[in-house]
């Protein structure tokens, strides 16, 4: 079987080899073709992209459905979630509105709720996340752990990770939990012993695809930078790709050491210095910056100035890091508008961040491409450009097949 999807105003295949005379700015990075048409395998969940093109070229199919004038674009990559958790912190949202600070302290509030919530409960949370997400166009998440930080809750939290996405990340490094704050060194010998040994126990990539650590000098409940590097050449050595929560919220090593160690990924970069940005373009290629500007927006930190970033040829991501702390919201067009009306990025750079390079983090191809996964979202609009123009308006979901 096979569908032809027809009545493409607008489709970004985030393919340089695509791109219909490069009418507009963007058009080469986002290899846009205008009125074109897609061939895709299925239909039915699973379906692959079998031909791209204009209209006026496609060929026949055994079905056919006219998308009336729409844009259509990758899914997006939220390369960057935690998902995994039970309870409420909206009131420490509130209190930040006015003015006290986060230091992480509240991640203890949702690791006892986490906790204490059964599997279905933890499993049903997700799921509700999830179709949230794929409502907003998200076709593909990473999922971390991180609000269990004991043996057994880190892995049931991965494994329920695991139902939803391949993409998983071992993150029983976010803080030092309270029945370990005094001995910091054993927590950090928990994880990279008896929890990194579990993690691993059926392969190296059986449970969890990546290690994280929440690398942070100016919390007291997080990680200092010794602490992250024996944290992360544990994982490494185990097998697993790397990701680092770095310079979130003041100067710090995460930065250096995520582009040091060859992480795939090093998120929030809320403040880079000169060597952090120099050590971030010289790992072009291997390390992504996966900037997270819903985190800024709640709470009330400065943006990091994509554009520097950009145009000192650094690899830059965006993604939503959907949390009960920083960022209680799964929305990438909330990312995109803010990174475009607030960090300097042009509308094609933030779409491409927040597809083509959120995925190479995670080791994915995320063209629209003949052999690609046909993992598409659809706009109410004739143009990517409406995805910030039409900030807070619900425009994109996933395009179901
Ligand atoms: O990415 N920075 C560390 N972890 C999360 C916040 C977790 C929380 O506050 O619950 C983040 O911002
Ligand atoms: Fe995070």
């Amino acid at each position: 079987m096979s569908l032809l999807l027809t009545g493409i105003a607008e489709l970004t295949t985030n393919d340089p080899a695509r791109g219909d005379g490069h009418a507009a700015p963007g058009d080469a990075l986002l290899g846009i073709v205008r009125d074109a048409a897609l061939v895709v395998s299925g239909p039915g969940p699973g379906a692959e992209v079998e031909w791209v093109g204009p209209a006026s070229e496609a060929p026949a199919a055994d079905e056919r459905r006219d998308l009336g004038g729409r844009a259509v674009i990758p899914g997006f990559v939220d390369s960057h979630t935690h998902l995994v958790f039970a309870g409420d912190r909206s009131a420490e949202f509130a209190a930040r509105m006015t003015g006290t600070p986060y230091d992480g302290g509240g991640i203890a509030v949702s690791v006892a709720a986490t906790r204490a919530a059964s599997d279905d409960e933890l499993r049903a949370l997700v799921a509700a996340r999830v179709a949230e997400m794929r409502a907003q166009g998200t076709t593909t998440v990473e999922i971390k752990s991180g609000y269990g930080l004991t043996l057994e809750d880190e892995l049931r939290s991965l494994r329920i990770a695991r139902e939803f996405t391949p993409h998983t990340t071992f993150l029983g490094a976010h803080v030092v939990p309270r029945e370990f704050a005094t001995d910091r060194a054993a927590y950090v010998d928990l994880v990279t012993g008896p929890m990194l040994d579990a993690v691993v126990a059926d392969g190296p990539t059986a449970l969890a695809e990546s290690i994280d650590v929440f690398c942070e000098p100016h919390s007291a409940h997080a990680f200092d930078g010794d602490e992250a590097r024996t944290i992360l050449e544990a994982g490494r050595a185990a097998g697993l790709s790397l990701r680092v929560h770095g310079n979130q919220l003041g100067h710090g090593p995460g930065v250096r050491l995520a582009c040091e160690l060859g992480a795939r990924s090093v998120d929030h970069c809320t403040f880079l210095d000169g060597a952090d940005v120099e050590a971030l373009a010289a790992a072009r290629g291997t390390t992504v910056a996966t900037l997270l500007p819903g985190v800024e927006f709640s709470t009330r930190s400065p943006y990091p100035d994509a554009r520097a970033l950009i145009d000192a040829g650094v690899d830059v991501a965006l993604a939503s890091d959907c949390n009960p702390g920083t960022c209680y919201s799964s929305s990438i067009p909330f990312a995109i508008a803010l990174a475009v009306r607030e960090m300097g990025m042009t509308p094609a750079e933030a779409l491409h961040a927040a597809t083509a390079v959120s995925a190479r983090s995670l080791g994915l191809d995320r063209r629209i491409a003949p052999g690609q996964p046909a993992e598409l979202a659809v706009l109410d609009a004739p143009s990517h450009l409406h995805l910030a123009y039409r900030a807070g308006v619900p425009i994109v979901r996933a395009l179901e097949l």
